[in-house]
C-alpha cells in the first residue's frame, strides 16, 4: 500500500446486501474493495490479492468467520493483515470469541458509518507501519549481508597482500596461496569436517608461511640444500608466523596461527617445531601439511625444479627419503589420494604464469 487511500479492503459476507452497504461506505472514502461470499473464498482471495484489511462476517455457511480468522492468523503470509469481525449488537460472547480467534477489532451490526471509518483507518495505519517495519528489516538484512561480504573480501585482499609480501621473496606467487585455499577446502569437505571449518581453513591456510617474512634471504633464497644452521633458522618460520598472527582477533587469524605453528609437524612425530604426534597436531594443520607438500612439489623453488602431478603424487604416497607417507594423518592421506584428480585440476586452473 503506497498510502492509506490506495488500501485494498476485502469484504467477506454471505449476504449480498451487507457487502453492497460496506462497499458504498468504504468507496466513498476512496478505498478500493474486493469481496468474497464465504470463508473459503476469502482465504483464496487473500492469497491472490493480498488485501490490506479484511472485514469478516461471523455467521457464514461452510466455513464461519472464527475458523476463517484462525486460518488467516495461523499463516505467516496472511497473519499481518488486520481483521475486523462483524458481530451482532451486544453479543458480548461472540465479540470475545472474535478477539480470541485473532481478530484485531470487531464492529457491531448494524454498521455505524463513523465507527466503521475510524476503525478501518486505525487498522490501516497499523498495517502501514507493520509493512514499513517489514521492508525496513529486509533492507537492513540485505545491507548487513552485503557489508559482511565486503568485509570478507577486504579481509581476503589484506591476507593476500600480506602473504605476497612474505612470499615474494622465495618466488612463491599469489597463485600458490590461492591454490592452497582450494586444496584445503576440498579436503575439509571430503573429510566431512564441520561447515564453518570449510570457510575458516579457506581463509586461514594462505597464511601458513607468513613467518618466512622473518627468514634472511641468504637462507630463504639459497639455491642448494641447507646446512644445520640454515635449517635451524628456517624452522623458526613456524613460531614466527604464529606470533605474527597471534595479534589477530578473528577466527581466521586464530586458525591461521594454529596452522602456521603446526604445518610442519608429522603424524609420526618426526616433524618440527615441537615434534607433536598424531591427533596432538591440530586437524587444520594436518590438512594443510599435505596440501603444502603437494603444491611445493608441483612448484619451482630456488632449490628445486617443478614436478608433474604423477611424480608429486608418488612422492607423497611412496616417500622419497625426505617426505614419507608416515608423515601424514592416514585419514587425510587416503582422502588426498581419493581427491588427487581435483588437486591436479586446481593446480592447472591456477597455474603460475
Ligand atoms: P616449501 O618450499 O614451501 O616446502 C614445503 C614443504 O614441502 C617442505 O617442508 C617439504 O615437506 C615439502 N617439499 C618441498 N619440496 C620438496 C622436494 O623437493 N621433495 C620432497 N620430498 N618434499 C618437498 P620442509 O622440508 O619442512 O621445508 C620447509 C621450507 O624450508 C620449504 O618450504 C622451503 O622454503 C625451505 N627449504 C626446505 N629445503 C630447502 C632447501 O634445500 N633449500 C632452500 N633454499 N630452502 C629449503
Ligand atoms: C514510522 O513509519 O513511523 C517509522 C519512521 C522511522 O522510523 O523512520
Ligand atoms: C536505522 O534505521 O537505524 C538505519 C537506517 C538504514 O540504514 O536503513
Ligand atoms: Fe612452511
Ligand atoms: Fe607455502
Amino acid at each position: 500500500m503506497k498510502d492509506l487511500k490506495s488500501a485494498r479492503i476485502l469484504l467477506v459476507d454471505d449476504e449480498e446486501r451487507n457487502i453492497r452497504l460496506l462497499e458504498v461506505l468504504l468507496q466513498a472514502e476512496g478505498y478500493s474493495t474486493l469481496y468474497a461470499k464465504n470463508g473459503r473464498d476469502a482465504l483464496k482471495m487473500t492469497a491472490i490479492a493480498q488485501p490490506d484489511l479484511i472485514l469478516l462476517d461471523i455467521m457464514m455457511p461452510d466455513m464461519d468467520g472464527y475458523q476463517t480468522v484462525a486460518e488467516l492468523k495461523a499463516n505467516p503470509l496472511t497473519q499481518p493483515i488486520p481483521v475486523i469481525m462483524l458481530t451482532a449488537l451486544d453479543d458480548r460472547a461472540s465479540k470475545l470469541r472474535a478477539l480470541e480467534a485473532g481478530a484485531e477489532e470487531f464492529l457491531s451490526k448494524p454498521i455505524d458509518r463513523a465507527d466503521l471509518i475510524i476503525r478501518v483507518r486505525n487498522l490501516l495505519r497499523l498495517k502501514e507501519y507493520g509493512d514499513f517495519l517489514t521492508d525496513h528489516n529486509r533492507i537492513l538484512e540485505n545491507q548487513v549481508e552485503q557489508r559482511t561480504r565486503q568485509l570478507e573480501s577486504a579481509y581476503r585482499d589484506t591476507v593476500f597482500t600480506l602473504v605476497r609480501a612474505a612470499e615474494h621473496k622465495d618466488e612463491e606467487t599469489g597463485h600458490h596461496v590461492k591454490r592452497i585455499s582450494y586444496y584445503c577446502r576440498v579436503l575439509a569437505q571430503a573429510l566431512n569436517l564441520p561447515l564453518e571449518f570449510h570457510d575458516a581453513i579457506f581463509q586461514a591456510s594462505p597464511m601458513h608461511d607468513i613467518g618466512k617474512i622473518g627468514i634472511p634471504d641468504h637462507v630463504l633464497l639459497k639455491p642448494g640444500s641447507f646446512n644445520q644452521d640454515e635449517w635451524n633458522i628456517m624452522r623458526t618460520h613456524c613460531a614466527l608466523g604464529a606470533s605474527i598472527l597471534a595479534s589477530g582477533t578473528s577466527p581466521y587469524t586464530e586458525m591461521g596461527a594454529e596452522i602456521a605453528l603446526n604445518h610442519h609437524e608429522h603424524w609420526d612425530g618426526s616433524g618440527y617445531p615441537n615434534g607433536l604426534k598424531g591427533e596432538a597436531i591440530p586437524i587444520a594443520a594436518r590438512v594443510m601439511q599435505i596440501c603444502d607438500v603437494y603444491d611445493a612439489l608441483r612448484s619451482r623453488r630456488p632449490y628445486k625444479p617443478a614436478m608433474d602431478h604423477d611424480a608429486s603424487l608418488q612422492i607423497i604416497t611412496d616417500g622419497d627419503g625426505r617426505t614419507e607417507p608416515e608423515h601424514f594423518d592416514p585419514a587425510v592421506l587416503s582422502c588426498f589420494i581419493a581427491q588427487a584428480d581435483r588437486f591436479a585440476a586446481i593446480y592447472d586452473l591456477h597455474a603460475d604464469a
